[in-house]
C-alpha cells in the first residue's frame, strides 16, 4: 500500500444526471485519470484506492475502485450522489491538481487458473471494478462477456471505452437498449458456458444472485465487490463489518470481494443503497 500524490490528467464526465425512484440522484458519472505509478505497478482488479478531500468535505478519504490501468496512469469511474461532499468536490478537480490517495487496498478478484470463460454482472456505476477485470482476462486469454445494467441507455457504461475483445449484453429497466428489465434477467443465457462469475452492483442485485444461487449459479463460484459504507480503509476503524459464514470481517481488509456464498445476506441492511 502506497500514500501518494497523484496528478489529475484528465476527469470528463461520460454520463448525464440521473434521478432515482429510491435513492441519491446522480449528477452526472465521471472518468477520471491519474497518474500514479506507483499504485498501478501494483493493482490488482478488484482493489480499490481511498481518496483524501479537503477539511470542508469532511476528514473522512472516499473510496473508488480502481477501474483500469494504463501505463502509469489508474482511471476511476465514479458517480457524484446529490448531497454527497466527496464526489462533487472531486468532480471539480481539474488537469493538473494533485490528488493525495492511497493504495491499492483490499483483496481484489482471483480468476481461478482452469478459469476460461468468465462471466462479468455490472449493475450501474458497478462496472468500475468490472473493466479492469475484463483487461485482465483479455491479458490472460480468457474470454469474458460483460452484462451491463443500468435503468436507461443514457446511463450505460460507452461501448467504445471496454476493453477489445469484451462481449456485451445489456439490460435497461425502461427497455430502451437490450433486455427491458434487470441484468440479472440475463444470467441464465449466458451461465452456461461460464467457469465464474463476478460482479458488482448495488446490494438487490446481489439479493437476487443469491436467490439464483440454488439453481442456475449452482456449481458456478461466483465472487462479488460489497460497497459498504468505509471510514479508515486499513481495518482500524471497524466501520466496514460484514457478516459471514466464516465470523465478522471487515470489508475493507478482508474484502470489497468475498464469495456470494460467504456473506450472510439476511443480516446486510441494504435500505441505504
Ligand atoms: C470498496 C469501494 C469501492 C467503491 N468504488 C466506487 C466506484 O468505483 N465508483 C463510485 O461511484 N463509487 C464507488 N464507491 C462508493 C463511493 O465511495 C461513494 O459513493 C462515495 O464515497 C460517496 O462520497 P460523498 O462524499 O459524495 O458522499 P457523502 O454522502 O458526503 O459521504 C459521506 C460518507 O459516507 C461514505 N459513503 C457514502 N455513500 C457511500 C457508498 N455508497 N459506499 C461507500 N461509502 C459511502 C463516504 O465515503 C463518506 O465517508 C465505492 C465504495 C467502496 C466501499
Ligand atoms: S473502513 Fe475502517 S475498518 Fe474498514
Amino acid at each position: 500500500m502506497k500514500q501518494v500524490k497523484a496528478y489529475v490528467v484528465s476527469n470528463n464526465r461520460i454520463l448525464p444526471d440521473m434521478a432515482r425512484p429510491n435513492g441519491r440522484a446522480i449528477l452526472g458519472s465521471h472518468l477520471m485519470r491519474l497518474h500514479c505509478p506507483e499504485i498501478a505497478a501494483e493493482a490488482k482488479p478488484g482493489q480499490f484506492v481511498m481518496v483524501r478531500c479537503p477539511d470542508e468535505v469532511g476528514i473522512l478519504p472516499r473510496p473508488f475502485s480502481i477501474h483500469r490501468v494504463r501505463n502509469e496512469d489508474i482511471g476511476l469511474f465514479y458517480a457524484v450522489l446529490e448531497g454527497g461532499k466527496g464526489t462533487p468536490w472531486l468532480s471539480r478537480r481539474q488537469q493538473h491538481e494533485t490528488l493525495e490517495l492511497f493504495g491499492p487496498l483490499g483483496n481484489g478478484f482471483s480468476i481461478n487458473s482452469a478459469s476460461k470463460n468468465l462471466l462479468l454482472v455490472a449493475g450501474g456505476v458497478g462496472v468500475a471494478p468490472l473493466i479492469f477485470l475484463a483487461q485482465q482476462a483479455v491479458r490472460e486469454r480468457c474470454s469474458a462477456t460483460l452484462l451491463l445494467g443500468a435503468a436507461a441507455t443514457s446511463q450505460l457504461y460507452p461501448r467504445n471505452l471496454l476493453p477489445p475483445k469484451v462481449k456485451l449484453a445489456i439490460a435497461t429497466e425502461e427497455g430502451s437498449s437490450g433486455r427491458k428489465g434487470r441484468v440479472t434477467d440475463l444470467i441464465p443465457e449466458f451461465i452456461g458456458e461460464a467457469d465464474q462469475v463476478f460482479a458488482c452492483g448495488p446490494m438487490a442485485m446481489y439479493k437476487d444472485m443469491h436467490r439464483l444461487r440454488n439453481d442456475l449459479l449452482k456449481d458456478k463460484p461466483t465472487q462479488v465487490s460489497l460497497e459498504m459504507v468505509m471510514g479508515c480503509g486499513r481495518g482500524i476503524c471497524y466501520g466496514c463489518t460484514v457478516k459471514t459464514k466464516n465470523g465478522v470481517k471487515e470489508a475493507c481488509t478482508d474484502g470489497p470481494v468475498f464469495e456470494l456464498d460467504d456473506i450472510l445476506w439476511d443480516e446486510i441492511d441494504t435500505s441505504g443503497y
